[in-house]
This record gives structure tokens, C-alpha cells and sequence, in this order.
């Protein structure tokens, strides 16, 4: 394809959500990652929460986690450059260890991923013997390979509808874990609950991290937004709060939101998650509005971007490594959430 073609296609696509006086500078960028990606045999996964540029014009494959690590755990070329946060490469590395996987940028972590370490777990583990540990896939390797299941935003009920115990302990997110609770019927407890221990009445044990973009989002908010447009329909992560899911219409990991948009018929849209990706659903939807609160901004996924994607390729940076002992026990959690959905 000439660069004009690819020039022309990108302003059709992302007239009005890329800046006309960025367009030019932003094709040419994406136009060289595209060949270097060929001359490399490299292959793109882009997170949803990618800028539309990247996301659009340079990912081979775009998804929420789950996708992602299904793509990864697939894909036959040599090098993957994850265009997403650190536990994704992680993710990658860990299910397909022969290929060399790059993280654009070395910053790009992750709040929920640094709420826990592996010797929480082993000390929750020592603390609840027997029970079995459902960690969330945004956390780190070692975290990962001290757990018997891994689950995303968008398989969470069903592994912990798969275990045979009534008892789970689920982190490290409070709130994805809450509202898995009152979906599966399990009253859960933190372990600094005080007194909770005691009476033994609990069938999730849960630990207190959050995400940083997420927890930002308030009922407040989702009122205000329905009294200016009554039409909305209100879309949730399941990373905020179980009030702010209870007063939204549609809750659901990023792929299930941009599903739900493309399927529903409802004029405007309030995303209750990270920015960017209400310009990719945008871009997607010319016919729907999408209404954002674009105060909340991702840190960590806004660290990616087209400058640093060509880097990555370039330079070969910076490449994701997993220790054999560590990755072995972690691929074992995440390929037993793979086989359930
Ligand atoms: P998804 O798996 O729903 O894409 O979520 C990942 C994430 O980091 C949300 O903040
Ligand atoms: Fe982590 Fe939240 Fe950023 Fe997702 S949006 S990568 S959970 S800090």
C-alpha cells in the first residue's frame, strides 16, 4: 500500500477523533511501524484502551485481556509487541515463551497489579488453607503463579462458578470481587474485616486494591449525565464500585461494552471507563454519541504510543522476561481459566 492510500484511509477513519493538524505526522509514524512490523515478522495486540491512531491504523489484533491473551498464547510470529500494560506482556510471555514480547514502554504499569505480592498471597494461603485462589489477570507473574485460577473481567463468574468449593479467595480487586460476589450469591469478608473471621460466615475472601481510573467513577456522576440526557444508557467496567454498577444499565469487560454499543440502539452512550476508548467505539459508531468523563485518565495505558511502538521494534525494547519457575506455575493458573471460557 503507498503511503498516500494509507494516509487516505486513516483521515476516512479517524476524521474528527485525530487532530487534522496530527493526522499527517501520526500516518507517517503508523505507515513505518507497519513496515518494520512486516520486515520483522512481529505481530501487533493492541488493548482497547489504545489511542485511536495506534489502535486502529498499526494492531494486527485488538481485545480486552482475555482476547489479548488467547491471540498471544496463537500467534506464530517471532516477536509480539504488546500495546497494552506490563501483566499483559507478562500474560503473553508466560503463554507463549518462545517468542521474544516487547512492552513499548517501560512505565506502563498497572494499580491493581501493584496492590499485591506474592507473599500476600502465600500469607492469605496459610491463612485460609485449602481454599482456592482466583487472581485477577492484572497482576504480576509471581502473583499469578501463587494462584490455582486466573479470570478477567469477562470470565470472572464463571471460574469461580467452576470451582468445586463454596469458598474462594478472589483478588486483588475489592470491587471486580464484590460484584462477583453478588452475582454468584457469596458474602465475602477482607481479611482486616474486623470480627468477620470469627463467625465464619463468608464465601469470598477478598483483598482491598483498586484501580486507579475506575474507582474515580461515582453515582453522582451517572446521575448527573441522566438528568442532562435522560436517553443515555450507562456502560460500567466491572472495576467500579458495585453502587455505580447497580445504577448503570450495562456492566461488562471493554470487549463486551463495544459489543453492546454496536448492538444496541440507544442514541448516546455514558462509558464509564477509560477515555480512549470511547473515540475508538466513536470512530466505530458515527451514527452514536459517546459521552465520557475524560478527567479519568489511564497513566499506564497512556504510556503507549506511536513514537514508542516504533522504538520498541527498532530497538528491540523492552523485552518482557518471565523466570522458567515462576512462568511454569503462573501458565498452569492462566491456561486453567483459557479451557473454561
Ligand atoms: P478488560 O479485560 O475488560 O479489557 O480490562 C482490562 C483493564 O485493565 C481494565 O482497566
Ligand atoms: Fe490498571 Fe486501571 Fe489502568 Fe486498567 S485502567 S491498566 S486496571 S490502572
Amino acid at each position: 500500500m503507498t503511503f498516500q492510500t494509507f494516509y487516505d484511509e486513516m483521515s476516512r477513519k479517524l476524521e474528527g477523533f485525530v487532530p487534522d493538524i496530527e493526522m499527517r505526522y501520526k500516518a507517517e509514524l503508523a505507515y513505518e511501524i507497519n513496515r518494520i512490523k512486516e520486515e520483522r515478522n512481529a505481530v501487533i495486540l493492541g488493548h482497547n484502551y489504545m489511542e485511536p491512531a495506534l489502535y486502529n491504523m498499526v494492531c494486527d489484533i485488538t481485545g480486552d485481556s482475555l482476547e489479548l491473551s488467547r491471540a498471544a498464547a496463537r500467534t506464530q510470529k517471532d516477536i509480539i509487541v504488546f500495546c497494552g500494560v506490563r501483566f499483559m506482556a507478562e500474560t503473553a510471555k508466560i503463554l507463549n515463551p518462545e517468542k521474544t514480547v516487547l512492552l513499548p514502554s517501560e512505565k506502563a504499569g498497572c494499580s491493581l497489579a501493584a496492590s499485591i505480592t506474592a507473599q500476600d498471597v502465600r500469607t492469605l494461603k496459610a491463612q485460609f488453607p485449602g481454599v482456592p485462589v482466583v487472581t485477577y489477570v492484572n497482576t504480576y507473574a509471581d502473583v499469578k503463579a501463587e494462584s490455582d485460577i486466573c479470570c478477567t473481567s469477562g470470565n470472572a463468574v464463571e471460574v469461580v462458578n467452576s470451582l468445586e468449593t463454596d469458598t474462594v479467595i478472589f483478588l486483588p480487586d475489592e470491587y471486580l470481587a464484590k460484584n462477583v460476589a453478588r452475582e454468584t450469591n457469596k458474602k465475602i469478608i477482607f481479611p482486616d474485616t474486623k470480627g468477620a473471621l470469627e463467625h465464619g460466615d463468608y464465601q469470598m475472601i477478598g483483598w482491598r486494591g483498586h484501580c486507579e481510573v475506575h474507582e474515580k467513577f461515582t453515582v453522582q456522576d451517572v446521575l448527573n449525565v441522566r438528568k442532562q440526557y435522560p436517553d443515555v444508557l450507562v456502560l460500567a467496567h466491572p472495576e467500579c464500585s458495585p453502587e455505580v454498577i447497580e445504577a448503570s444499565d450495562f456492566s461488562g469487560s471493554t470487549a463486551a461494552m463495544i459489543r453492546h454499543v454496536k448492538q444496541s440502539r440507544a442514541p448516546r452512550y455514558l462509558l464509564l471507563t477509560e477515555c480512549a476508548m470511547g473515540d475508538n467505539i466513536a470512530a466505530a459508531n458515527k451514527d452514536k454519541e459517546m459521552l465520557r468523563l475524560c478527567s479519568v485518565r489511564c497513566p499506564h495505558m497512556n504510556q503507549i504510543t506511536l513514537e514508542d511502538t516504533l522504538e520498541s521494534l527498532r530497538k528491540t525494547q523492552y523485552v518482557i522476561e518471565v523466570p522458567e519457575d515462576i512462568r511454569s506455575r503462573a501458565f498452569r493458573a492462566i491456561e486453567r481459566m483459557i479451557a473454561i471460557r
